[in-house]
């Protein structure tokens, strides 16, 4: 049977959201809720389904399995706290937008008490839910990887100076870490899905003369290095639109290893990969200086990173339906919290100078035993 789904948030994303449970056999979209009764509205009459103006009243009058919170707030994860430990506290699972929070605190709370009330609470963490992450995931399980060596990712906006805007936004104005917290969710979780957990970061970060020029506080160039727990260093370049981003576009990520190395351009585009010298296939079987083994492409001929949406949302209900393991739910409250911890670090590294710094600990990976 279908899972009762309401969504609570209205705005573009929620709108996205909303869409995806209507186009998935697994989803039956019962309701929508905003405090801006007219959004609501909106999209309740477009997709038939009842309107609420509060999650108290929604979650009173509708028997949902689950809750799908696209709030935003300051730093888009402000809101997100308050409906999703209501929802929680009412027994329903959760599915959160990310970051999970822009308090560091309030995400390990929610973390917390998701896993007290044993229920799922998922993230929007849906930039690995792809064709070319799924290819990539499976040269890292065959083995074709290797012993992990480096992994190399720039995510972030394209522009220049003549495209710069001074975000005006409440959730954006004023807000240093705006970029840091609202955006760093999805290249972190990109690097741990690959290289597993992040022990040692250092950042430094910056703003071009324009921004400066604007007073625009926010840091918007982000330069961030670190050591995995296997051994693997990596380095993570983030940007919110100052300048053009080459080779690979708005979004690549290289892992190289001891058999190969693969690299995925445009998230949603393509992945390629290079097997290691003297390895099975690898063409030619010995290099000369400056030559490179002759490259596998996957190419899917998608170019609309909206793709991501219908399936990581898909998986989720998936693993609910499934009843998965609560610590196996793909992209899960605590991967969500990994990747605030890792931001927080890199503030705290970027506050002190560059300083190295150990992230937070994550909670203990706690295994139910009535499940499994
Ligand atoms: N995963 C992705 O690729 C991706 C992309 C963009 C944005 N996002 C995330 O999606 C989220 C939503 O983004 P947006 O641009 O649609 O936000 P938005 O701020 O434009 O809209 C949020 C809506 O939620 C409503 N709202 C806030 N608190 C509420 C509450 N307690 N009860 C009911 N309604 C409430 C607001 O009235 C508003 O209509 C953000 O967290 C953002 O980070 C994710």
């Amino acid at each position: 049977m279908a899972l009762r789904v309401g969504v609570v948030g209205m705005r573009g994303i929620g709108q996205t959201h909303a869409q995806c449970h209507m186009n998935d056999p697994l989803a039956d979209l019962v309701a929508v809720c905003d405090v801006v009764k007219a959004r609501a509205d909106e999209v309740a009459k477009k997709h038939g389904v009842k309107a609420y103006y509060s999650l108290k009243d929604m979650l009173a009058n509708e028997d949902l399995d689950i809750v799908d919170v696209t709030t935003g707030g300051p730093e888009n994860g402000g809101w997100h706290y308050e409906p999703v430990m209501e929802a929680l506290d009412a027994g329903r699972h959760v599915l959160v937008e990310k970051p999970i929070s822009n308090d560091i605190e309030d995400a390990r709370e929610m973390v917390a008490y998701a896993q007290e009330k044993d229920l799922y609470l998922g993230c929007n963490l849906n930039h690995y839910f792809t064709e070319p992450a799924r290819q990539a995931r499976q040269y890292i399980d065959e083995g074709r990887i290797g012993e992990q060596m480096y992994c190399l990712h720039r995510m972030g906006f394209v522009g220049g100076a003549a495209t710069y805007a001074k975000g005006g936004g409440a959730n954006v104005a004023g807000f240093p870490y705006f970029h840091v917290k609202a955006f760093l969710a999805h290249p972190f979780s990109i690097m741990r899905y690959f290289c597993g957990d992040i022990t040692h970061i250092q950042a430094f970060m910056g703003r071009p003369s324009f921004r400066v020029a604007a007073a625009d506080p926010m840091v918007a160039l982000n330069s961030i290095h670190m050591r995995f727990q296997s051994g693997a260093v990596g380095y993570l370049f983030s940007q919110r639109g100052d300048a053009t981003m080459g080779l690979g576009g708005w979004w690549s990520v290289e892992v190289g290893g001891s058999q190969g190395t693969f690299c995925i351009e445009n998230c949603v585009e393509k992945c390629t990969f290079w097997p290691a010298p003297g390895t099975p296939g690898a063409k030619p079987e010995k290099l000369g200086l400056g030559q490179v083994p002759e490259p596998t492409v996957h190419d899917t001929g998608i170019k609309d990173f909206g793709a991501t949406f219908p399936n990581r949302i898909h998986a989720f209900l998936e693993d609910v339906t499934n009843r998965v393991p609560k610590h196996l739910l793909r992209a899960n409250g605590r991967d969500a919290l990994a990747t605030l911890e890792y931001t927080f670090a890199a503030i705290e590294s970027f506050e002190e100078g560059g300083v190295l710094v150990r992230p937070n600990p994550l909670p203990i990976l706690r295994h139910n035993p009535r499940e499994q």
